[in-house]
C-alpha cells in the first residue's frame, strides 16, 4: 500500500513528506484495518514532521495521520464488526511506520466509533483528533450552566468544536479570533472578542470580574490566563504553553487520549448536527508534500484532508 511518511534522517519542511510503498498491515487481536477514506492533517503531524520526538532507532521512516475515516477492511481476533462497516479513527501511537495518511490503517478498537451516517468520510475524518482534544479538554473545566468560558482561537479545529460542544452545557461562552473570523463567531456564540484586542480588558467589557474558565486553543498562555476570575480555571492543550499559575487559578493540561465512549458520543453529536466538521481542502495522497506546504502557510478554516 501507499502511506505517506518522513524518513528517520530526512526530517524536516514539508518536503520531507514522502508517499512510499510499503507493506500492507495485518490487524492483530481486537485490532481493525481501515481502508482510509479520507485522513486530516494537524499541527501534531508537522511536529511529527520535524523530528522532535526521539528515540527513533527502530524506525527508518514514520507514518503521519492522528485522523482517519474509512471502512473496515479486515478485522483480527475478537473483533465483531462487520467488513464495511463506516468508521472514524484516533490514531494516537507517535511512532509507527506507517499512521492515518495512508491507503490502509490499522489501530485498535479503542481508537474507533462508528463514523456519522450520512456523513462523507472525508468530513468525517476531520472529527476524532480536534472533537475528543476539546471535549477532554472542556472536563477539565467543571463549569455549570450560566458559567462563563473563553474560547481562544475559537475559529480553529479544537476551539471550533470546544464552542460547539460548551453550548451543550449551557454556559455563556466569549469567543477570541481573527477580526476576519467576527461574523462567524457571532453566529455561534453571544460574545466575541477580535486578536487585535488586549484580551483581559476585552473580555471584562462582557465579563467584568473575568470569566470562570479558559479554554486555550490558540495557545495563549499568560495573556489567556489573564481573562480568567480568580480561583477560576484554565485548561491548556499544549504542554509547552503552560503559564505559571496565579490568583488561585488552576491550571491544567489536556493531552488528548483515545477513548472509544467518547468519540462515539461526538459521532453522534456531528450526525445530529450539533457538532460541524469542516473541510477546506481535498489532496490526493500523492500530492501529501504539497498538501503539507499549503498546511504550513496558515491561513484557512477546515482541515486539509489527504484522500488516497
Ligand atoms: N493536547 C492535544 O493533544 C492537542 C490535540 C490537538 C491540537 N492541539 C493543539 O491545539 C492547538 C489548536 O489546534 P487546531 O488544530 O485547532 O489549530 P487551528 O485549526 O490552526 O486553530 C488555531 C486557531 O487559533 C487562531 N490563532 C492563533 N493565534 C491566535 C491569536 N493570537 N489570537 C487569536 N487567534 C489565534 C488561528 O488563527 P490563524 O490561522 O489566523 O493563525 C486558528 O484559527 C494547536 O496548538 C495544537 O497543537 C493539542
Amino acid at each position: 500500500m501507499r502511506a505517506a511518511v518522513v524518513k528517520v534522517k530526512k526530517f524536516g519542511g514539508p518536503e520531507a513528506v514522502e508517499v512510499l510503498e510499503v507493506p500492507l498491515p495485518e490487524p492483530g487481536p481486537l485490532e481493525v484495518r481501515i481502508k482510509v477514506a479520507g485522513a486530516a492533517l494537524n499541527p501534531a503531524d508537522t511536529v511529527l514532521r520535524t523530528g522532535v520526538f526521539s528515540p527513533f532507532e527502530d524506525f527508518e521512516y514514520i507514518g503521519l495521520g492522528f485522523d482517519a475515516a474509512g471502512t473496515v477492511d479486515a478485522v483480527g481476533p475478537g473483533v465483531l464488526l462487520k467488513v464495511g462497516t463506516p468508521v472514524i479513527a484516533f490514531d494516537a501511537p507517535l511512532l509507527r511506520p506507517t499512521k492515518a495518511q495512508a491507503e490502509y490503517l490499522v489501530t485498535d478498537l479503542n481508537s474507533i466509533a462508528l463514523a456519522p451516517e450520512g456523513m462523507a468520510l472525508t468530513l468525517a475524518a476531520t472529527i476524532p483528533l480536534n472533537a475528543i482534544t476539546a471535549s477532554q479538554a472542556l472536563d477539565r473545566l467543571p463549569l455549570r450552566p450560566r458559567d462563563t468560558l473563553l474560547v481562544t482561537g475559537a475559529a480553529g479545529a479544537v476551539g471550533g468544536y470546544a464552542v460547539e460542544l460548551a453550548r451543550t452545557r449551557g454556559v455563556r461562552i466569549v469567543t477570541q479570533g481573527r477580526p476576519e473570523d467576527e461574523e462567524f463567531l457571532r453566529g455561534r456564540a453571544s460574545w466575541f472578542v477580535s486578536s487585535d484586542e488586549e484580551l483581559s480588558e476585552a473580555v471584562r467589557r462582557f465579563v467584568p470580574e473575568g470569566v470562570d474558565g479558559v479554554l486555550d486553543a490558540a495557545a495563549l498562555g499568560a495573556p489567556a490566563l489573564a481573562a480568567v476570575r480568580d480561583g477560576g480555571i484554565f485548561s491548556s492543550v499544549r504542554a509547552d504553553v503552560l503559564p505559571a499559575p496565579e490568583r488561585g487559578i488552576a491550571v491544567r493540561h489536556t493531552p488528548a487520549g483515545p477513548e472509544p465512549t467518547r468519540l462515539s458520543y461526538l459521532s453522534a453529536l456531528a450526525e445530529v448536527g450539533v457538532l460541524t466538521p469542516r473541510v477546506a481542502q481535498i489532496y490526493p495522497l500523492s500530492q501529501a508534500a504539497e498538501a503539507y506546504a499549503q498546511f504550513a502557510r496558515g491561513g484557512r478554516r477546515g482541515r486539509i484532508v489527504l484522500v488516497p
